[in-house]
Formats: structure tokens, C-alpha cells, sequence
């Protein structure tokens, strides 16, 4: 975490913001800095008194720290030592079950998306993200201000918009693996992670990257439902296949229409790929119900939601190709809807 960032950003409790209060969050006590990064940190609201950690410089701001903390004490508290070899007994012995494998995939299908164009050699079909941000940014314009990537995996699309501007950039996720695998890019320069090869099969990958404007980037832990921040505190927000992830997607366009200034911009974009391990289907906006005035498409709901949350639009792209790589020979392929509004 840097300092700048969060002096800047004003970080609001996400706790007291449920209950309409925007108190302002400040560092307690930092354990460990280096490099301009705060690396292990206590944060405090001194309204509600709730704690919250900095672990390997990432911030976890979320209405419920405990909950969060029991849930993901695997990924945590996962080392970072451990040679490939043993990476691989361990991951063998675990099993293709499990959260540690769950975990392993989704990171590994992540970072080839975000950052496996970039290795040298590289012959993957990936980085479609990049090029979707790419689209979004180039419709949005240029608008100065602070923004905001919201699920940002891990931290391509944040440093590309960084790349774009002079003003301060944030990515925002829920996954710590992720946002600590982005954390030791954006401190090191080194993208490192395991690419799934086949079944349980992970290869180490390696190598070194320089991101122009990667001194504005920060990465912090927090709920796109419930984010740390005062209304209006940024230029451009971007949701880049999130909406479809969240548990109430309804509530999506408010969320970013009170974190904009107005005359800001969100750029948004879905394959709405609607699944109930993530989404109950009473909240999903569309996919079902096709007996019904939409026909169970999705697309009208989102933009009338969008409207009643004070967006014009500013362009709307209707099949954006994207993709993620899950292993040597399979990759999943959508076309997402991207959608660039201005807040009134
Ligand atoms: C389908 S992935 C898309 C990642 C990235 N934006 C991209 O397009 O490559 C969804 C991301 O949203 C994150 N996410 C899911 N629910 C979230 C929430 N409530 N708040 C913040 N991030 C969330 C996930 O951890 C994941 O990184």
C-alpha cells in the first residue's frame, strides 16, 4: 500500500459506510515498510473502532475483516517460499479438489490473461482484457481524476489506464492471491506465478516487467458492494466482467454512479454469464424468465439500471471478444457487451 495513495484517497470504514456514515479510516501502526510500500500495517476506524490489516501490502478494507480472515486464511497465509518442485508435491498431494487447487487455476488462468503476452517469446493467445480496457479507455476520453478498476484480478487493465494519465490509479479485487500476485509486480517488476499445463500439472513461470506510470498504481483488498470510499472520489471507474459475479448486480450501477464525480466516467463490460455459485438466480439481470417483456435477455435490464442511476451513454459496443486460458489446450472465449457511460 502506499502512503499516497491512501492520503489521497481518503479510505472511508466500510462498516460505518453501511449504516450511512463516512468516517475516515487512519494507518494505527506500521509493521513493515520498504521501498515506499507499506507492507504490513493496522488501519482503524475511530468511530466503530474495527481493525483492519495490511498483509503483503495489500489493504483489506471490508465491512467484515473476521469473516473474511476465516474464510481465506489458506490464501493468507499461503508461503511464498517454497521452491516449484515442492510447490507440486504439495499441490499433488492436495489433490484436484479443494481450495488450494480452486485457487492454483484461477490464479493461473488469470495471470496468463493479464500478463502472459509479456513473457518473453511468449506465444499464448492471450491479453484480450487489455484490449477490452484499451476500447473502454479510448471511448471514455480523457477525463483527470483519481480511478478506480474495480475487480481487478490481477492489475493489467489498472496499469494500463495508469499508463493513460497523470492521476492516481487504484485496482480493487476480493481475491488476496491475485492482488498479492499484482502487488509483487508492481513493487519488483517480476511477474511470477504457476501456468497450469494439464490436470494438476503447473509449470513455474518467471520474468520481469516495466510498466510505464506504475508509481501511480496501487492495489487494495475490497468489496466492489461495499466500497471504502466518499461519494465522488473518482474521475473513471472501471467494472471489466464483475457485474456477473456479484451476489446482487442490481445494486452494480448505483455503486458506481455515487463513487463518480459527476461527469465522470464508468466503463463496464459483461458476457453476463450468470452462474449461482456466485449470483442466487432471483438476482441475476436477465437469463431467465423468457417468458417475461425482456424475453430473459439480460441487456435491457442492465441499461435501464444503468439509466436509473443517472448514466447517459456514451457508447455501447455489443461483441468484444474476450477469453481466458484455463490450460495448455483449452481456453473459454465470450463476447462481451461494453458499455461506456457518463454520470450526470
Ligand atoms: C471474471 S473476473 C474478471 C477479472 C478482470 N476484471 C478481467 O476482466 O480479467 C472477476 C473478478 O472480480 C473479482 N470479484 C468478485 N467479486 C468481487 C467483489 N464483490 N468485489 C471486488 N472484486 C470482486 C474476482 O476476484 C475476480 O478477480
Amino acid at each position: 500500500m502506499r502512503l499516497g495513495h491512501f492520503d489521497a484517497l481518503k479510505p472511508i470504514c466500510p462498516a460505518c459506510r453501511i449504516n450511512g456514515q463516512q468516517e475516515a479510516l487512519r494507518i494505527e501502526e506500521v509493521l513493515l515498510e520498504e521501498g515506499g510500500h507499506i507492507l504490513q500495517a493496522r488501519i482503524l476506524c475511530a468511530a466503530c473502532f474495527r481493525e483492519f490489516p495490511v498483509i503483503d501490502g495489500i489493504p483489506i478494507l471490508l465491512p467484515d475483516v473476521r469473516g473474511y480472515i476465516q474464510q481465506n486464511a489458506l490464501a493468507l497465509l499461503m508461503r511464498q517460499d517454497l521452491g516449484a518442485p515442492l510447490r507440486s508435491l504439495v499441490g499433488d498431494c492436495l489433490g484436484p479438489t479443494g481450495p488450494y487447487e480452486q485457487a492454483r487455476l484461477y490464479l493461473s488462468s488469470y495471470a496468463d490473461e493479464h500478463w502472459g503476452d509479456l513473457e518473453p517469446g511468449s506465444s499464448l493467445c492471450v491479453g484480450s482484457v487489455q484490449r477490452v480496457m484499451g476500447v473502454g479507455l479510448e471511448l471514455a476520453g480523457p477525463v483527470s481524476g483519481p480511478r478506480l478498476d474495480l475487480g481487478c484480478s490481477l492489475g493489467r487493465t489498472t496499469f494500463l489506464s495508469a499508463s493513460q494519465t497523470e492521476d492516481l490509479c487504484l485496482g480493487v479485487d476480493l481475491n488476496f492471491s491475485m492482488l498479492s500476485t499484482a502487488g509483487r509486480i508492481l513493487r519488483g517488476g517480476e511477474v511470477a506465478y504457476d501456468r497450469r499445463r494439464l490436470g494438476i500439472v503447473y509449470d513455474p513461470v518467471r520474468f520481469g516487467v516495466t510498466m510505464p506510470g506504475a508509481e501511480r498504481v496501487d492495489f487494495w483488498l475490497a468489496d466492489a458492494a461495499t466500497p471504502p470510499f466518499a461519494d465522488g472520489s473518482f474521475s473513471v471507474v472501471s467494472s471489466l466482467n464483475l457485474i456477473d459475479c456479484l451476489p446482487s448486480p442490481a445494486g452494480h450501477p448505483e455503486v458506481l454512479a455515487q463513487l463518480l464525480r459527476p461527469g465522470g466516467r464508468a466503463i463496464l463490460c459483461t458476457p453476463f454469464d450468470w452462474a449461482p455459485h456466485a449470483t442466487a438466480i432471483e438476482g441475476w439481470l436477465g437469463g431467465h424468465s423468457q417468458r417475461g417483456p425482456d424475453r430473459g435477455a439480460s441487456e435491457p435490464v442492465l441499461r435501464n439500471l444503468l439509466i436509473q442511476a443517472g448514466f447517459s451513454t456514451v457508447a455501447l459496443h455489443d461483441r468484444v471478444p474476450w477469453s481466458i486460458r484455463l490450460h495448455a489446450r483449452s481456453s473459454m472465449s465470450y463476447e462481451v457487451e461494453l458499455w461506456v457511460g457518463e454520470r450526470a
